[in-house]
């Protein structure tokens, strides 16, 4: 009997629909698998867009939403134990769920979550002994900063900062001690990008057992695959693009060697410090819907930086042609995200400009759908004492602008007025231009 939809069957038309749709897998055969509970990397795979909101589970109702396991232990049907799930600390059907979608879209074969970004590196440098030694950049986001000066004074850990965006400044400081490189691109406020294949040759040329880890917040697994560039580990702030909306801590660490994944796994579960099951859930909720966010932001971003440079301010924004390292971020992502930061040369006046923003909270972090405005010298990176700042170069001025998906005209009208009221710039009948242009 013909099927009501096609009106006809045999293999007349099975021949008839496979000319028709040469390159569609009428079948399904070939089709990539769900997200979970299947392994997370089979190497045939949708596109991102699809991956991101693509997720089957094994609930017993076949819930669309991942269901929240708010529970702290499971039961077991045996004295001996041995269920999958037995106590929350060690595991958790949420979480692992979360877990194996999160390994699928940062192309890794294993993702963990847990409570914050920086618990991610806590853990990641858990690797490390006393004795190995730590090569990092100097314009590090100012929480990383401090976990490894604490890991140098209390944890024997030798750490070099060093100007990452200089491979060769790197290779300098390598030696067979070296553990770990740690990377951040691009770097945050001053947006300087760092060569990742090139920096983890050297790394692995220098000491094979090198950890090559990469914070990938600002990019975010939509702009960037670290591991696929030759980073042994890559972390990301959950709290940021992947979540979306200022309403949850998480970090994720994703790994393609399954033993490193392990060690990894192991001081989450001793210290307890895995994703609480609501907060996977409402992770899971808005990694979904990262990519029409992230699109929106990088549009708006770009605009913005083009109208700040336009109007002579000295803007950093690597989707800006006059980005001195504009080629070399492009040979790796595929967009240049949504923070950027552009300097006034004076403090006071940068202090007015952020002061008078309206639609722009003034507030730390970044990845929000609201846009923000801050001064990370006196805010995100205060944590960086002011020595250290001026020896790293870091402009004490410099404004950083986290870019959300409201409409972008009304960003801009926002700008220029807080930027007329702090007398930044010369106002004339053809127009605007800073104060202080960024020739001067
Ligand atoms: C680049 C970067 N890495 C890591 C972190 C730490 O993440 P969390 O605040 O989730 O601990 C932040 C936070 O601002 C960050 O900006």
């Amino acid at each position: 009997m013909s099927s009501p939809s096609s009106g006809q069957s045999g293999p007349s038309s099975a021949s008839a629909l496979k000319k028709a749709f040469p390159h569609v897998d009428l079948d399904g055969h070939n089709l990539p698998p769900s997200p979970a509970p299947s392994s997370p990397n089979a190497g045939r795979r949708y596109a991102l867009a699809t991956e991101l909101v693509y997720t089957e589970g094994s609930d017993q109702y076949n819930a669309s939403s991942v269901p929240i396991y708010q529970t702290a232990t499971f039961k077991q049907t045996s004295g001996s134990g041995g269920a999958e799930y037995d106590y929350t600390r060690s595991g958790n059907p949420t979480r692992t769920h979360l877990e194996r979608h999160l390994a699928k879209i940062m192309s890794a074969q294993r993702a963990l979550v847990v409570s914050s970004g920086m618990a991610a590196l806590d853990v990641i440098m858990r690797l490390l002994r006393p004795g190995d030694e730590v090569v990092t950049g100097d314009d590090l986001y100012g929480g990383s900063n401090r976990l490894l000066t604490y890991l140098k004074t209390h944890g024997g850990i030798v750490v070099h900062h060093v100007d990452t965006t200089t491979p060769e400044k790197v290779q300098a400081v390598l030696n067979p001690k070296t553990a770990m490189v740690l990377l951040e691109t691009p770097t945050n406020p001053l947006i300087k990008i760092v060569d990742i294949p090139k920096i983890a040759a050297f790394a692995h040329e220098a000491n094979p057992n090198c950890l090559v880890t990469v914070d990938n917040t600002m990019m975010s697994p939509l702009l960037l695959n670290p591991l696929e560039l030759g980073a042994d580990i890559v972390y990301e702030s959950g709290t940021k693009y992947l979540s979306g909306h200022h309403d949850l801590m998480a970090g994720v660490i994703a790994v393609n060697d399954p033993t490193l994944g392990e060690r990894l796994y192991f001081p989450i579960n001793a210290s307890g410090c895995g994703l609480s099951p609501f907060d996977s859930w409402l992770l899971m909720r808005g990694v979904k819907t990262l990519k029409v966010r992230m699109d929106q932001q990088q549009a708006n971003a770009q605009r913005i930086a083009e109208f700040l440079e336009s109007h002579g301010f000295k803007v950093r924004y690597p989707g800006l042609r006059s980005h001195p390292q504009y080629e070399l971020h492009h040979s790796m992502a595929r967009g240049a995200g949504a923070v950027l930061s552009f300097e006034t040369g004076d403090i006071s006046l940068s202090e007015r400009i952020v002061e008078s923003a309206k639609l722009w909270a003034i507030s730390v972090s970044f990845g929000c759908v609201n846009s923000l405005i801050s001064m990370p010298c006196r805010m995100s990176h205060a944590s960086i004492d002011a020595k250290t700042r001026k020896e790293r170069a870091m402009p004490e001025d410099i404004i950083r602008l986290c870019v959300g998906i409201e409409d972008a005209d009304d960003l801009i009208d926002d700008l220029r007025r807080a930027l007329v009221q702090a007398g930044a710039v010369n106002v004339s009948l053809d127009g605007f231009q800073a104060v202080r242009p960024a020739s001067d």
